[in-house]
């Protein structure tokens, strides 16, 4: 099992521990032990629940806290301020108080929600992950960022709150659907592309990726627990040094701008996160090697690497470039028609520039059809 230990930004002496492997579920007894807690909650969905319930008691049988469930229903629409009441109501019936833990079990929904209400719930009560997607193992559990959506837009109410340990088990990925499984990998292969600006150390991340593929499409779990290990190093260094985003973490949102604009502008329904920002990937590529920021040969090369999983899309014809410009104005990205943008400059090297010509990004729309 690999142990990947997190500095909790601004407190220089606290760290929480990310376990990676196919047993990391064993550890769930001995994180517990070290709250020592009277109730505990796990916040769930109805789809997991039913998938996972008997392999978790099993792993719960060391613990002698009293466990209650709270089931929520499946879907990101769920995951919203009736949900977080839901939570809340649950916590206060199993009264937990404030040495009390509250555990996600699930992806990256659950976590983020499960994680505010365990922020706001007595101004704070102990927050435990288990991911059970991808998505969530390598991106959503790390970092703090903790929220629920609003009819104004997403993630709009939330906190910074860090876990007290999260358990990235590989089995339970044996379940998801592949298109969930492509869409997390769509958020290791953004790591691999910036990997030298995160100041981790360099390995050579995209090549890992690269030459291991079907392994990993496969789920292998020593090549998986490598990628999830080395996602979240990679995420981990950069929110140790920019918890609150006023500049490097930025970096993160590699592909990401134009990867909202989509998902918005096709009203979530179309593609999944990790496919728009695949779509955004190869958008700030192209960007780039327009702008002689890179060369041909590692534009060629990152178009491969999306392509080798199963990472390349097309925006579809019912959206207009004109409504995407938009949605890229309404996210406060562009200013006197310069947008804010992450950019390949060489190989998994990434800058963040303030200076594009909204045109520039425009034309290179137009060839993503
Ligand atoms: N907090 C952050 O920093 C951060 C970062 C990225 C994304 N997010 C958030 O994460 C969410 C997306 O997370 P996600 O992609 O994990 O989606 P998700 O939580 O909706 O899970 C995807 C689907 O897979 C199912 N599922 C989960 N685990 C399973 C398993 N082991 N076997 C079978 N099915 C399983 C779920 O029930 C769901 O239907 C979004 O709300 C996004 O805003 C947060």
């Amino acid at each position: 099992m690999q142990v990947v230990n997190v500095q909790i930004p601004n407190n220089e002496n606290k760290t929480y521990p990310i376990y990676v492997g196919v047993d990391a579920i064993e550890k769930i007894a001995e994180t517990v032990e070290m709250i020592s807690p009277k109730n505990i909650l796990v916040v769930t969905n109805e789809t997991i629940y039913e998938l996972y319930f008997e392999w978790l008691t099993k792993a719960f049988e060391k613990i002698s806290a009293k466990i209650g469930y709270c089931i929520l229903p499946d879907g990101e629409i769920y995951k919203n301020k009736t949900s977080l009441e839901t939570i809340l109501t649950c916590a206060f019936e199993n009264k937990l108080e404030r040495n009390d833990a509250i555990i996600a079990f699930g992806g990256g929904v659950i976590g983020d929600i499960a994680g505010f209400a365990s922020s706001i719930y007595l101004r704070g009560i102990n927050f435990i992950q288990i991911p059970t997607t991808i998505l969530a193992q390598v991106d959503s559990s790390v970092g703090g960022k903790v929220a629920i959506n609003t009819p104004y837009g997403k993630n709009l109410l939330g906190a910074f709150y860090q876990p007290k340990a999260v358990i990235s088990d590989l089995q339970v990925l044996k379940t998801l659907p592949k298109r969930e499984i492509l869409t997390g990998l769509s958020e290791t292969v953004k790591y691999a592309f910036i990997e030298k600006t995160c100041g981790a150390g360099f390995t050579d991340f995209a090549k890992y990726l690269y030459a291991n593929t079907k392994d990993i499409l496969q789920l292998e779990f020593e090549k998986l627990a490598y990628v999830v290990e080395t996602s979240c190093k990679l995420k981990a260094v950069v929110v140790e040094q920019d918890e609150k985003e006023k500049g490097l973490r930025s970096v993160l949102n590699f592909g990401h701008t134009i990867g909202h604009a989509i998902e918005k502008c096709t009203q979530y329904k179309v593609f999944t996160h990790g496919e728009a920002v695949a779509i955004g990937m190869k958008a700030v590529f192209m960007i780039a090697l327009n702008l002689g920021k890179i060369n041909t040969e590692y534009y060629d090369f990152a178009v491969d690497l999306l392509k080798s999983y199963e990472l390349d899309f097309k925006i579809p014809k019912e959206v207009t470039v004109a409504q995407l410009a938009d949605a890229l104005s309404f996210d406060k990205k562009v200013k006197d028609g310069k947008v804010r943008f992450v950019l390949p400059v060489g190989y998994a090297k990434a800058e963040i520039f303030d200076d594009i010509d909204l045109q520039v990004i425009e034309g290179t729309l137009k060839e993503l059809y």
